[in-house]
């Protein structure tokens, strides 16, 4: 099985999945880290050089890669992922993968992203914690009828690390 964890920017995908991997004996793959190690570029430069088309078309070849060679996998994918081509419906609709939707509040991605935008190149330039407010609240309000048609959708905020991964196990086995 391979388990694609899905959610916004600092939705916490990474962190989590790395544990959930660790808790199943599964592998883990960081859908950016495999993207860097192939291109030999980091995302940032990926954007600035070669343009987010260029980005979201590699996205897509690389997670269709993993969706059909891994087993016993989680899978952490970008922010974007699930919001371009038909990423969202391969993940729906390949066999054995399942979906599990990591749901932050606005205020708590705010909180995480303010901190840690300059890797981020969609956030980096943007300067005031209002700003970028105003943006998540508008790119998520687009992104999550993408996010939403997960399998799982497990709400993280006030939850411990270990409260979550129980909850997921517990809904997916
Ligand atoms: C993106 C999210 C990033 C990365 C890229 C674009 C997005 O991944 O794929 O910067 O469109 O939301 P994280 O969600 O792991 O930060």
């Amino acid at each position: 099985m391979v388990v694609v964890l899905i959610g916004y920017m600092a939705s916490g995908k990474s962190t989590l999945g790395k544990k959930l991997a660790k808790k199943l004996n599964f592998n883990f793959i960081d859908l950016d880290d495999f993207i860097e190690r192939e291109e030999k570029l980091s995302v940032s430069e990926i954007f600035k050089i070669k343009g987010e088309i260029y980005f979201r078309k590699q996205e897509t070849i690389y997670l269709n890669q993993i969706l059909q060679t891994k087993t016993n996998t989680i899978l952490s994918v970008g922010g974007g992922t699930p919001c371009f081509g038909n990423n969202m419906e391969r993940i729906l609709n390949t066999n054995n993968v399942m979906s599990v939707y990591l749901k932050a509040s606005l205020n708590k991605l705010v909180k995480k992203l303010f901190k840690k935008k300059s890797k981020r190149p969609l956030i980096a330039h943007i300067e005031t914690e209002e700003a970028l407010t105003e943006f998540i609240g508008k790119h998520l309000f687009e992104r999550v009828q993408f996010y939403n048609q997960s399998t799982i959708q497990i709400t993280t905020d006030n939850k411990t690390k270990k409260q979550i991964i129980k909850e997921i196990t517990t809904k997916l086995f």
